[in-house]
This record gives C-alpha cells, sequence and structure tokens, in this order.
C-alpha cells in the first residue's frame, strides 16, 4: 500500500504482511499490519519501524512522501522486532539527531542490536513533552502492553494517540480507517489480539485508561502499530478495552474438548445441549480442529467454561493440555466451569482439568464428571444437567 495521509503532515508508512499466518502461535488468518507514522514538523520525526523482511516496504513508502535523510527523530515506542527489525538500516541510511525511547527501551534496544550503542539514543522520562516545531509528543509509559519498555506517543495539537500494540489488530487491509473495513470483521480482530496478546496485562490496561481520563487527554483519532487506524469507532474500542481488561464476559459458554474414540466428544455435545435448553449460547471447540488463539479469544468473551478430555495415559489428551496451557499463561478471570470426560481404566484427565479451572480462578460448580468407556442414554442425560448448572448459574450473573 502506498503512504496514507491521516492527516495534513501526517503519514502511515508502514508495510503490510498479507501472508502472515503465524505470529509467535497466534493464528493471523487474516494477515497482518506494521504501522510506522511520519510527522513533517521542524524535527521530522518517524513513528516506529516494520519487520526486517519488509524493510523496502517502509523505505518505499518514506522515499514517497520525502528523502529519507531528511528525517531528524525515531521515536521507538516498542522494540519488539515487529516493530523494530528494520530499524538499524533506517538509523543506518537516515543518521537522525535523536532515537527516542524509555529507559527500558534503551536496555532493551542493547540487547537486541548490538550497534544500539553507538546510536543517538535518547532517553524519555514517563510524561516528558518534546517539541518538534508546532506540534509537541507527549511520552507516556505503558510497561507491559505489551513489554516492559513500551510507552505510546501522544500528539496534543493532533489529539492523536500513537498507541503502539494497544488498540491493535492482526488485519491486513487496503484501507486504513476503521470506517473504511468491515466493521464485525474488525472488532472480532481487535478482540482476538486483546485476548491472545493484551489480556494478561488488563491491570496495565486500566491504568492507562485511568491516566487518559486523569489527564484529560484529548482523543480524534488512535494510531496503533498493527492494523486500521480507530477514528469513527473510538468510543467503541475505548469501551471495549474496559470490558476486557475488567474482565467482563457475556452470558454464554465455550465447551472445549479432545477426545479419542468421540465419548468425550458425546458428552460435550450433550453438555451443549444442556446449556442451548436454558436459552444461554454455546460454541463449541474440538481443540484438535480449533486453533488455540480461536478458542482463546472465545475464553475471554464467554462467562462460561466446560473442559472436557479423554484419560490417555493418566492425562487428559495432548492437544487439550497445550490448548490450556495457553489459555492459562493468558490469565483469564471471572469465570464459570465445568469439566467432564470419558475414560478406560483410570479417569484421570478430568481431575487435571479440574486443576485447570483451580488455576485460572474459574467458579466450578459441579464436581466433575467421568464416565467409563461409551457414555449411554443415562449418562448423557447427566451431561446436559451438567451443562443445564453452568447456564443457570450464569444467569443468576
Ligand atoms: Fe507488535 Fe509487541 O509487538
Amino acid at each position: 500500500m502506498p503512504p496514507v495521509k491521516v492527516r495534513e503532515d501526517l503519514y502511515w508508512v508502514g508495510a503490510i504482511d498479507w501472508g502472515i499466518r503465524d505470529f509467535h502461535g497466534y493464528s493471523t488468518n487474516r494477515g497482518s499490519t506494521y504501522n510506522a507514522y511520519l510527522l513533517l514538523d521542524d524535527k521530522i520525526t518517524l513513528f516506529d519501524t516494520v519487520k526486517k523482511p519488509l524493510a523496502g516496504q517502509l523505505f518505499h513508502n518514506l522515499q514517497r512522501v520525502l528523502d529519507p535523510e531528511k528525517i531528524d527523530y525515531i521515536v521507538v515506542n516498542h522494540v519488539e522486532m515487529d516493530h523494530t527489525g528494520a530499524l538499524p538500516e533506517v538509523i543506518e541510511r537516515v543518521k537522525p539527531q535523536k532515537v527516542f525511547c524509555s529507559k527500558m527501551g534503551q536496555k532493551a534496544l542493547e540487547a537486541h542490536f548490538p550497534q544500539a550503542k553507538n546510536w543517538p539514543l535518547h532517553v524519555v522520562e514517563n510524561g516528558e513533552k518534546i517539541k518538534l516545531g508546532r506540534r509537541e509528543v507527549v511520552f507516556l509509559e505503558t510497561r507491559m502492553i505489551h513489554w516492559p519498555d513500551s510507552m505510546v506517543s501522544y500528539l496534543p495539537q493532533e489529539k492523536i494517540l500513537i498507541s503502539q500494540d494497544a488498540f491493535g489488530q492482526h488485519y491486513a487491509n487496503s484501507m486504513l480507517f476503521d470506517d473504511q473495513v468491515d466493521y464485525c470483521e474488525l472488532m472480532q480482530e481487535a478482540a482476538k489480539y486483546y485476548a491472545n496478546i493484551v489480556l494478561p496485562f488488563s491491570a496495565q490496561v486500566q491504568k492507562l485508561l485511568a491516566t487518559i481520563e486523569e489527564k484529560g487527554l484529548e482523543i480524534d483519532m488512535i494510531l496503533p502499530d498493527h492494523g486500521v487506524i480507530w477514528r469513527k469507532y473510538l468510543k467503541d474500542i475505548i469501551s471495549a478495552y474496559q470490558r476486557w481488561s475488567a474482565y467482563e464476559a457475556e452470558q454464554r459458554v465455550v465447551v472445549i474438548y479432545a477426545t479419542m474414540w468421540k465419548s468425550t466428544e458425546k458428552m460435550a455435545l450433550a453438555v451443549a445441549s444442556g446449556i442451548e435448553a436454558e436459552g444461554i449460547p454455546v460454541k463449541v471447540m474440538n481443540a484438535d480442529t480449533v486453533h488455540r488463539s480461536d478458542i482463546m479469544t472465545e475464553v475471554m468473551l464467554a462467562k462460561g467454561l466446560a473442559v472436557g478430555s479423554s484419560t490417555l495415559n493418566n492425562h487428559m489428551l495432548p492437544i487439550m493440555a497445550d490448548t490450556l496451557t495457553y489459555v492459562k499463561g493468558l490469565r483469564p478471570r471471572k469465570k464459570v466451569g465445568v469439566a467432564f470426560g470419558s475414560y478406560g481404566w483410570s479417569g484421570e484427565a478430568v481431575k487435571h482439568l479440574l486443576k485447570f479451572l483451580e488455576d485460572i480462578k474459574a467458579e466450578v460448580v459441579s464436581e466433575g464428571l467421568k464416565v467409563q468407556y461409551v457414555p449411554t442414554h443415562e449418562d448423557l442425560k447427566t451431561c446436559a444437567e451438567l451443562g443445564r448448572k453452568l447456564a443457570q448459574t450464569i444467569k443468576q450473573g
């Protein structure tokens, strides 16, 4: 995509990664973008760069706006290499007067790039303001959203927040603004991004939202480092971040299971039928066929979790262990759950599933349900009752 004018003197000059489908374990079904922004003021400033293999796209875009050697300042809001991979080449070609970063950013840059010791790094404090000419930029630390070095850049005269990973989406699109793309796709990708990247740092998100409120920062646009720019649906995404960071979920359930000879699958479907019978929406996800990052999105959005697995060698099935290890690491909270599974002769899977629910601090509403070999009609009625009980608890709020 060629450079896009965001506003007078402000351009998107990033790169689109249409083909990426795996972002260290996150399935990026709609590709991604690495956004960089160029501000033309007395001090010409580039905010963030792109992944190393896409440096060519960045240079191509810069050259269509101006000679890159005219750039005075570079801002590194976040050191992860999807935003700094191209930085050494950019610094070499641009020879900037200053490269702004946080204190942790300096450490991370020096750890990633030995040559950073020779770069004109300028560490900024939380809240520090730098004059660029007619405009200023204010740096606000956002530690752990999503690395310790992370910060955002606020342009008060433009009422623009350049938010690095926060408010991002892995969403490749030839259009740059939220009102130019499909709203449902956009919100789904924003939710998936939050669930799979930002959720463990929800306390820090609440802090950022509180800072925006306390400082009375007026924001007309949010420019993230991935996906599209928020201008029309600002209120929607901010209110979604408020809900997600407070672990508010919808009155619905996700049934996640893995099955060996379809007995646990029969149980999963029976549990789902009990949930449906109570009028609560339910999604059934087989861990063998649904990517863990899609499961994680549903886990964040749903209040209820029903987890099931056959027993294999005294444990749950490996694919279920994989999925739940991933889910647990992302620290979902305020869930209501049940566990179930079929077994041949020992049946430890359910015990391990209950431990998972305990680890994520879920409210477990029933003892685990185990069925030996193949569930009978009566067993399936018991599974449906388990689903009903879970749904009733959710309805009670
Ligand atoms: Fe988009 Fe944490 O990097």
